[in-house]
């Protein structure tokens, strides 16, 4: 055995005891040998089945506008992208496709969208109520940033849940990527959500440029100071209508390590196989629910709007429809032995949420 093996098969086995992992631990997870990688995964793995279970919680994705006022350089829907053609669903269309996706079984749906002025908070809080008084779903809003009183707004609507990432932990590289946004405004955003009494979403993006080992572990640290409900981890996926299509994009283990050390440190949150995970390697997702997740987002968006939400190039189920997708996630999830989740997936952290 290497010095290096058996120093990553004490760290992770102490993790896996419940040690908390110091950043310079955290960082030299991150930087190990490839080929050590797999003990990073096994452990998260255990963890994840002690403490979550073998249940797969499916969110169904509505993408319900690429209209968006802000121009992170790492996205399709940045506003100065004048080469996608822009769409929104009107708010019948979309609790019309929240009830098609109960009718396909899923429990809950998240409602994704550009920061799109069109859609007012009275008319998110519309889309709500409208899903809530029709379903039994549970809603997830990811609409970007909001004040508190707004906010608090959409969660008496009926909102359960808010995604919003903090997409990177360091103020340099949050304003080279945001050219008008402010990191401490997202961080606040994130403190309002949860004041607001929503269970929170946060997460961040692998491989960004300028990204270094000791900003991916302060990204992680930062999910556990935030005491997320969720975490989105997902690799950077260049597009070449934007500033960084000529980049190098995140690597697909580089995404799952920080799946798994993420699973290592917040023990019972919901952790996603993401998309743009799936989009790197056609067995992207199962790699991630092995290594740490328990949840998937399928797209449920009607066909017509799908290779409109174009954050990166080549995304999947792009022309799958929604039934067509729900029955091959299930067969993908129990072809690793494990089952869809019945419930709501709701947040397992008892705090008073
Ligand atoms: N507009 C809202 C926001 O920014 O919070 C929600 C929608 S936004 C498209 C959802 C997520 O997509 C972002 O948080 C970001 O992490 C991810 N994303 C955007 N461009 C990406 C890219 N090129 N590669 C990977 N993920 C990307
Ligand atoms: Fe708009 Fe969100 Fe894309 Fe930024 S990441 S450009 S806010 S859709
Ligand atoms: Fe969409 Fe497999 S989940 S085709």
């Amino acid at each position: 055995m290497t010095n290096q093996m058996e120093r990553i098969g004490t760290l992770c086995s102490d993790a896996e005891k419940g040690k908390a992992l110091t950043r310079e631990e955290i960082i030299e997870l991150l930087v190990c040998e490839d080929q050590y990688s797999n003990i990073i995964l096994e452990a998260a793995d255990r963890v994840r089945q002690g403490e979550v279970g073998d249940h797969v919680h499916l969110r169904g994705l509505i993408e319900f506008s690429n209209y968006c006022k802000r121009n992170c350089e790492y996205c399709g829907l940045r506003r100065a992208n004048k080469k996608l053609n822009r769409y929104r669903l009107e708010i019948e269309e979309v609790i019309d496709t929240a009830k098609n996706a109960e009718r396909l079984g899923y429990r809950s749906v998240v409602l994704q969208s550009g920061e799109d002025p069109y859609y007012t908070v009275d008319k998110i809080c519309k889309i709500v109520e409208g899903i809530k008084s029709s379903t039994d779903l549970a809603i997830t809003l990811s609409c970007g940033e909001f004040s508190y009183e707004e906010y608090k707004q959409m969660r008496e609507a009926g909102a359960d849940r808010y995604l919003l990432r903090f997409e990177t932990s360091s103020k340099e590289l949050y304003k080279k990527l945001h050219p008008d946004s402010d990191y401490d405004q997202r961080i606040q955003c994130l403190n309002d959500l949860r004041r607001a009494g929503f269970q929170v979403g946060s997460g961040f993006m692998v491989g960004l440029p300028g990204e270094t080992p000791e900003i991916l572990a302060d990204n992680l640290l930062l999910l556990r100071e935030l005491d997320v409900d969720m975490a989105g981890i997902g690799p950077f996926i260049p597009n070449p209508d934007t500033e960084l299509g000529e980049e190098n994009g995140g690597l697909l283990i580089d995404a799952l390590k920080a799946v798994a050390i993420a699973r290592l440190l917040l023990r019972n949150a919901h952790l996603p196989a993401t998309t743009a995970l799936g989009t790197l390697d056609p067995r992207g997702r199962e790699k991630a629910l092995c290594a740490g997740a328990n949840v998937v987002m399928p797209n449920v968006s009607p066909m017509k709007y799908r290779e409109l939400y174009a954050l990166y190039p080549n995304k999947i189920c792009v022309t799958d429809d929604p039934g067509h997708c729900r029955n091959c996630i299930t067969g993908k999830i129990n072809g690793l032995g494990r089952s869809v989740a019945k419930d709501h997936g709701h947040t397992l952290k008892n705090t008073n949420k």
